[in-house]
């Protein structure tokens, strides 16, 4: 198969593109290069990639594909994005053009060509606060953070492009994707490079916040599937998640016993934007996509620091946690 992976330089964009290499088929990959982080990050993580001759890297926005570019394609896995939860306040027009507009552009090649699925990396931003846990897709949308309204924004242009023109779309929502190559911004990474390399972890109000942790490795897997499966004649967005939800006190405290080290801790206010808690009912993952995640929090952790201590020589993984 040719499959097309848009931010294929990304965290989860470079894990898919070389699960697909590793499964025999071609992949063309783009990415832009946003500066969110450093890209010498996003340049290590190609480096991966393109010794495979049946890798393509092209540096280019999503916006300027065209419908040759799509010849042969059977899926598109649309990972680009103006990623950030606390970041998104401000600055909405980077979040337009590459969360919305850039989803639209996909969609209206998708309409013509009729040809490629989406699969759409939406998020569990789009919930918001719940009252129930853990949280089914049917449940009230209430996004917190301009990040979150993009991604459910981007979730209801697929909708309109799936019920209107029969586009083939998968709409999968990621509950904070962790593991080897995270994001430099993201809590884990931070903590993890807070542990192996000094400095102080900022954390973002009491430690009681929780989050549904999803490891890269299984989402990569659900990805993978929403492209092969039979999917519902009806648009449904489908939780990738479920592992259970752990408190940031709880991450610190393994990131703590893996490393072996006591980590420096800046108790912060709560952020704008972040939830309290997120957690995924994944019974529809399993239903559809035959999927559920299989890597526990503490295995998970194991895995992303000895990525980390494997790369420091790299020099890139010290200064990650500087950044942004
Ligand atoms: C993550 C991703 O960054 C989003 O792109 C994604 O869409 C979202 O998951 C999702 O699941 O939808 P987030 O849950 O905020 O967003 O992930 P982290 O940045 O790892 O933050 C997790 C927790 O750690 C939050 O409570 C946050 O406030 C806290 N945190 C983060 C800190 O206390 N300090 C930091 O330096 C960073």
């Amino acid at each position: 198969m040719r499959y097309l992976v848009t931010g294929c330089a990304g965290f989860i964009g470079s894990s898919l593109s070389q699960a697909l290499l590793a499964e025999g088929h071609s992949v063309i990959g783009i990415d832009s290069f946003t500066p969110y982080y450093d890209v010498r990050l996003k340049e290590g993580n190609l480096r991966d990639l393109d010794e495979n001759p049946r890798f393509e890297f092209r540096q280019q926005d999503v916006r300027d594909l065209t419908s040759d570019d799509m010849s042969e394609i059977s899926t598109v896995f649309h990972l680009a994005a103006q990623p950030g939860v606390r970041a998104s306040w401000g600055e909405f027009d980077k979040y337009i053009d590459n969360n919305l507009d850039a989803t639209h552009h996909l969609a209206e090649l998708a309409r013509i060509a009729r040809s490629f699925r989406i699969v759409f990396a939406s998020s569990s931003s789009v919930y918001g606060d719940q009252q129930d846990y853990p949280t089914v897709e049917g449940s009230e949308l209430k996004p917190r953070s301009p990040y979150g309204v993009t991604k459910l924004a981007g979730e209801a242009l697929l909708r309109a492009y799936a019920e209107n023109h029969g586009v083939s779309t998968a709409a999968l929502r990621f509950f904070t994707v962790y593991g080897p190559k995270q994001r430099p911004d993201m809590a884990i990474q931070r903590l993890i490079s807070t542990a192996l390399f000094d400095g102080t972890f900022e954390l973002y109000g009491d430690g009681t916040a929780r989050r549904d942790f999803t490891f890269v490795g299984d989402v990569v897997e659900a990805c993978i599937r929403a492209a092969k499966v039979d999917l519902p004649s009806t648009f449904v967005p489908i939780n990738v998640g479920g592992s259970g939800d752990t408190s940031m006190n709880r991450v610190v405290e393994i990131i703590e016993k893996i490393t072996d080290r006591r980590i420096d801790i800046r108790r912060m206010e709560s952020q704008k934007g972040d939830v309290k808690r997120t957690g995924a009912d994944a019974s529809l993952a399993m239903h559809i996509l035959g999927w559920k995640s299989t890597i526990n929090i503490e295995e998970g952790i194991r895995r992303q620091v000895e990525h980390v201590d494997s790369t420091r020589d790299a020099g890139v993984a010290r200064r990650s946690h500087f950044v942004n």
